[in-house]
């Protein structure tokens, strides 16, 4: 097969997509598949017609590509791609329309609300502590989280080139531990705690060697780990997601149930970078880069 591998674009996770796109790339050739790198600019419509690979292996972060733009690009050209459909992706991709549908699920998420940059930068939006994010970005990049005794909002809110749009998302900050579970085709694969020597799992943390720890398996009660899994599954149901999606959460330990553990987000593509999560939690149950890259070019579908 002919795999092209979508990668780069011109999010702000753009660095990341190509470190991904070339863990993938790679991974494709060691398992035997004619591969194209294409680094994905706004000619891409034309760059696959004249292409026509057999499948698309998408591993573009944040917008355009993990939105569904591109994948609506791909509907039209009839190229089988990796990942989730329009409709999942552009519901992942905006965090404050996820979580209404999460919710009306019966999936826990973090109490909050839709905010301009400029409310977010004028006053506190909500009681501190509290976690603001743009409400479509992705790597942790615009992320601030307030403290209790930060006296005023984030000043780079202010910022002249500001790049993560208007739109944030303000949360109740949730004390306790990061986890985050992959859901590959319909199964669960296993817990990470994520524990990060700087402020938070922030881009430096995720993407620098050593800026944190991944704990797999999670080192949390078997009722939590498994309840993680079940909700990422749901998670992943929820949106329509197809193929690969990671969900992060967040567990309040101080509750010792079940009642804790909240879901802040789905990734419908999510790092495939050599330190990323899904290539480890799959390595953990088994499959190699190069056999995880497999199976998502032969699970590619329209
Ligand atoms: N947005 C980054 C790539 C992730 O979810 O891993
Ligand atoms: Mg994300």
């Amino acid at each position: 097969k002919h795999v092209a591998v979508l990668m780069g674009g011109w999010s702000p996770e753009r660095e990341v997509s190509l470190w991904s796109g070339e863990a993938c790339a790679r991974a494709a050739e060691s398992v035997g598949y004619r591969v194209t790198r294409v680094d994905v600019g706004r000619d891409i419509a034309q760059v696959l017609g004249a292409l026509k690979p057999d499948v698309a292996l998408n591993v573009l972060h944040g917008r355009p590509g993990e939105d569904g733009t591109i994948q609506g690009i791909l509907e039209v050209l009839r190229i089988p791609y990796t990942h989730s459909g329009v409709l999942a992706s552009a519901l992942a991709m905006d965090k404050a329309q996820a979580k209404i549908i999460l919710a009306a699920h019966g999936i826990a998420v973090p109490e909050g609300r839709l905010v301009t940059r400029e409310e977010a930068a004028r006053a506190h939006v909500l009681p501190r502590p509290y976690v603001l994010k743009p409400n479509t970005g992705g790597s942790s990049v615009g992320v601030f989280i307030v403290r209790e005794d930060q006296e005023h909002p984030p000043q780079e809110l202010n910022r002249v080139d500001w790049g993560f749009g208007e739109a944030l998302i303000a949360e109740r900050y949730i004390p306790g531990l990061e986890l985050t579970c992959a859901v590959m085709g319909d199964k669960a694969l296993g817990v990470i705690e994520i524990q990060s020597d700087l402020k938070f799992y922030d881009y430096e943390a995720k993407y620098a060697p050593g800026g944190s720890r991944h704990i797999l398996p999670a080192q949390i009660l078997p009722i939590i780990y498994q309840k993680a899994q079940m909700l990422a599954v749901e998670a992943h149901r929820a949106l329509g997601c197809r193929g690969i999606s990671r969900s992060d959460f967040r567990y309040d330990d101080r509750t010792g149930d079940e009642s804790g553990l909240v879901c802040l987000e789905v990734n419908t593509q999510p790092g495939m970078t050599e330190t990323s999560l899904v290539p480890e939690l799959a390595a953990h149950a088994g499959h190699s880069f190069g056999e995880l890259v497999r199976w998502m070019v032969e699970d590619a579908s329209l």
